[in-house]
């Protein structure tokens, strides 16, 4: 009985590692030079009187996951999130690629207002969102 809980966890825990190594391995990684990105930042607001607020698992979970398959028909080829310390000015940075940026504006014209209408699901403040490219990698 033991055992078999001890095996099931294990089994459980070499799946989610599995899982993330695939979702990493990509033969055509994004984010490479020459990709274009979109970068949408999360304001952060910590004072006396007010604290912004952000649902990183909401986030991560839901609404990227599915802004990925309404933009994965005009050219997304995937995204990075990352969380900033609590003093910058922003407390998560995403960057999410496509292979130009007409890609983005176009993926955007045709879902970006239901997108916008669900950011107050997970985030107290607007995310303002650039366009950019991949000018250098070294990793
Ligand atoms: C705290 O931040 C809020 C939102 O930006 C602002 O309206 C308020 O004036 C700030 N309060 C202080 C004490 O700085």
């Amino acid at each position: 009985m033991q055992f078999q809980t001890l095996a099931s966890l294990l089994f459980a825990t070499a799946s989610v590692f599995s899982q993330s190594a695939k979702a990493q391995d990509t033969s055509c990684a994004p984010g490479n030079v020459g990709d274009w990105f979109s970068m949408a930042v999360y304001p952060q607001i910590h004072n006396e009187t007010y604290d912004s607020t952000f649902d990183m698992d909401y986030y991560s979970q839901q609404q990227m996951p599915w802004i990925y398959s309404l933009f994965k028909p005009f050219g997304m080829k995937g995204y990075t999130i990352t969380t900033l310390e609590r003093s910058a000015p922003y407390s998560v940075l995403t960057l999410m690629y496509f292979d130009t940026a007409e890609q983005f504006e176009e993926a955007l014209a045709a879902h970006g207002e239901e997108i916008f209408d669900r950011v107050p699901l997970f985030s107290s403040e607007f995310p303002p969102h650039y366009i950019g490219e991949v000018t250098n990698t070294t990793i």
